[in-house]
């Protein structure tokens, strides 16, 4: 096992009727803005749960902010905050808006030339404006994590950013807020939080029994809880367990002393950059691929997680290393999400091609566990994924 740090200062809040707890976390003399999407918290009766949770503070709202939070839209909220003194931030749904708020949090404390600096030059957030949330979808683990993913229209990238200034105070989870999640977004946040698991665990052993049963314990779960989710989004047993799943598998729990890939999330953000394509979704074409072309290097784990998390009990290592990644193809399927980048966009030609060229042009040459994943296996994998 590799030496590690482990420090996560987020205050979960679990369970039924949560959300009228928001007022013991936020400061009395706090002026706050309340950040959310698209709306759907003003239908599904969540706006309506926070404002009367906040009845005695001091609030401005901003809502708007679209999934795969948008830069222009965010420069905005900005504004709102200079303008209005605000003190405090409350981000009030799934992981758009709360990666968009990290993003203000860090943003409203910079004081370099402009705030895409934090982004396109990868500057660390050590202290931003205090933030807590109020968790709408499980799916990214934004709500227990200091990382952040902001998308700008006009030049079609999508990048990261973070630091230990950017763990939300609080957040607040009540798994009954997934009865209104339409299952488009339900499978997108069982694959998206699947994909975090195998992200941090099919790598190499590096004799971490306790990460790898963690890991694995995460996968069969969600596996497990999945029909029932989609069938029924009111089954609170299925969704609470949903919902801890989805927190636990990107807080930084399961990869303290293991090493951890992330490629396939860099490949899918520029397809989501490029063809707007939902992100769970741009994982689920990339893993086949992913794991095909790194079959050598990866197959002990595969092989341990088919035989551990899908049963398969037949055949050599490699035949269960094969057959796993099957199975995990199959299970996005189940899910109802396609696994070619053709089944979502007819002009995918020169794809490849473009990636390994933003990845050149960014020095991103060393990515994986090994550090040896270049560009131009980069473009290898995105071609096996037409
Ligand atoms: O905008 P509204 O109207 O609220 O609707 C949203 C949105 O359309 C809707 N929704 C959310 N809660 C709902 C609901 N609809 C009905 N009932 C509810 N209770 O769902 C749609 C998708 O929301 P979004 O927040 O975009 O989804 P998700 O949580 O999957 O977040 C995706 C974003 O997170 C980033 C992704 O790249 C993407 O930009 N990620 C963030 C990570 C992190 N910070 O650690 C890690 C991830 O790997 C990921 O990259
Ligand atoms: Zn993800």
């Amino acid at each position: 096992m590799n030496n590690f740090e482990f420090k996560n200062p987020t205050k979960i809040i679990f369970g039924k009727d949560t959300i009228e707890k928001l007022e013991n976390e936020i400061p009395k003399n706090a002026k706050v803005l309340l950040l959310y999407g698209g709306g759907s918290i003003k239908k599904n009766g969540i706006y309506e749960q926070v404002k009367a949770a906040l009845a005695n503070i001091e609030l401005v709202e901003f809502g708007g902010i679209p999934a795969n939070p948008e830069y222009a839209v965010l420069t905005e909220a900005l504004e709102v905050i200079k303008n209005e003194n605000i003190t405090y931030l409350l981000a009030v749904g799934g992981g758009s808006v709360i990666d968009g708020t990290k993003f203000l949090s860090a943003a409203a404390l910079f004081e370099g030339d402009t705030p895409w600096d934090i982004l396109s030059k990868n500057i660390r957030t050590e202290k931003g404006m205090p933030f807590g949330t109020v968790l709408t979808l499980p799916a990214t683990g934004s709500e227990m994590n200091s990382g952040a993913v902001i998308t700008r229209a006009e030049t079609k990238e999508k990048l990261s950013m973070g630091g230990p200034g950017l763990f939300p105070e609080f957040s607040i989870l009540d798994p009954q807020v997934i009865a209104s999640i339409p299952q488009r977004q339900l499978a997108n946040g069982i694959a998206d939080a699947f994909t975090h698991v195998l992200e941090q665990y099919m790598t190499y052993p590096i004799g971490a029994l306790l990460q790898d049963r963690f890991a694995e314990s995460i996968l069969q779960t969600l596996i497990e809880i999945a029909p029932k989710v989609l069938k029924d989004p009111t089954d609170y047993k299925a969704a609470s367990n949903f919902m801890w799943c989805c927190t636990m598998a990107l807080n930084g729990l399961i990869q303290k002393g293991v090493p951890t890939d992330w490629a396939v999330h860099a490949i899918g953000h520029e397809l989501t950059a490029l063809y707007g394509i939902d992100h769970a979704r741009t994982l689920a074409v990339i893993i086949p691929s992913h794991y095909k072309f790194n079959f050598e290097t990866k197959k002990q784990k595969l092989a341990q997680y088919g035989e551990r998390v899908w049963k398969i009990k037949e055949g050599s290592k490699d035949e269960k290393a094969y057959d796993a990644i099957d199975k995990t193809e199959a299970f996005f399927h189940k899910l109802g999400i396609d696994t070619k980048l053709s089944d979502y966009t007819d002009e995918h030609k020169g794809t490849a091609e473009e990636i390994a060229k933003r990845f050149t042009t960014r020095g991103w040459i060393a990515l994986g566990e090994h550090k040896s994943l270049s560009p131009d296996k980069v473009e290898k994998i995105v071609k096996m994924a037409y």
